[in-house]
């Protein structure tokens, strides 16, 4: 048997390395005394599922502030696709929280979907305005939001609205999806259709999604690696490596177990992580008030899980 040398080692060259959807590298963010996080490396590339978790105020929306070109970082380098982030870059995708829009909204569906190519070059005349079209019916048809993409934004239910959202961000194919939240107050059904569209996306085209969420039980199958944000601390790996009794403790210096029941992860003791909205044992405030909020102090020493 005669074996040959590859042709990129021939001519003593590399295979050049493919360019990360995004990069940092040291990166710290601080806002006066307090320091949100510091020291960040991570790498994420092309189709890569990333879940951001962490209490409230651990600096997750900062992260995507600082990735969408809105917030300076104090320290180290933040890129997309190998470029310095910067503002309006339309290889980011961003989707927010699921909020109500005004019942009085009359901006339709395809309107927002539109607001996505802002920015985007389809040349003048009729030809560039049928390309903009082909692309918002695309986009409208991958949510499924083809039948009511032409009535007003504020008659649409939560879960309508947020797939517009969801397709006004992937409009203008991004390399890279931020998502904020994007489940929150969303029903358990409407959380599934979101995350598959997403997930759909990352496998079809490649695109990196950085998902920030209270919630990861219904995202988990979908996520590749899990960045864990608490108090300044942060651990980067796999749900398995990340979500652990052990790391966990240490990230929450508090006695924190995790449990999976029947693949959920379920964390138990943490002070002021996630809440699960279904899984609440006892959710008092300390002053006895019921239905403490996931961002209010009643969340020390509950039980608590990430969905
Ligand atoms: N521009 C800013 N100036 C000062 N503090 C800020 C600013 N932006 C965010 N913060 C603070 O940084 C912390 C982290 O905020 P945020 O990134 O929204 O957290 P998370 O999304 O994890 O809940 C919060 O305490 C918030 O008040
Ligand atoms: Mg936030």
């Amino acid at each position: 048997m005669t074996t040959q040398p590859a042709p990129a080692a021939a001519d003593g060259r590399k295979t050049p390395e493919p360019v990360p959807a995004l990069a940092l590298r040291g990166a710290g963010l601080g806002f006066g005394d307090r320091t949100l996080w510091s020291g960040l490396d991570l790498t994420v590339h092309p189709g890569e599922f990333i879940a951001v978790l962490g209490p409230n105020g651990s600096g997750k929306s900062s992260l995507l502030k600082v990735l969408l070109g809105l917030q300076p970082l104090s320290h180290g380098e933040a890129e997309v696709t190998g470029r310095a982030v910067r503002t309006g870059n339309d290889r980011v995708g961003y989707i927010p929280q699921q909020k109500m829009i005004d019942p009085g909204t009359t901006v339709r569906g395809r309107d927002l979907v539109g607001f996505g190519l802002d920015g985007h070059r389809f040349g003048v005349g009729l030809r560039g305005r049928r390309r903009r079209r082909e692309k918002v019916d695309a986009a409208l048809a991958e949510v499924g939001a083809g039948a009511y993409a032409d009535r007003p934004m504020g008659v649409l239910s939560g879960g309508e609205q947020q797939r517009l959202r969801v397709a006004q961000a992937l409009c203008g194919d991004p390399a890279v999806l931020l998502c904020d939240e994007p489940l929150l107050s969303l029903d358990l059904a409407n959380q599934q259709t979101v995350a598959r569209l997403i997930d759909h996306r990352r496998h079809e085209a490649g695109t990196a999604v950085l998902f920030v969420t209270h919630e990861v039980n219904p995202i988990l199958p979908m996520v590749d690696r899990v960045l864990y944000i608490v108090d300044g601390r942060f651990a980067v790996g796999t749900p398995d490596e990340v979500l652990t009794t052990e790391v966990l403790t240490d990230l929450y210096r508090t006695p924190v177990d995790v449990l999976r029941v029947h693949g959920r992860v379920i964390v138990v003791g943490a002070t002021d992580a996630p809440l699960d909205p279904h899984c609440q044992a006892s959710p008092m405030a300390p002053d006895g008030r019921p239905g403490a909020d996931a961002d209010g102090p009643a969340a020390a020493g509950r039980t608590a899980a990430l969905r």
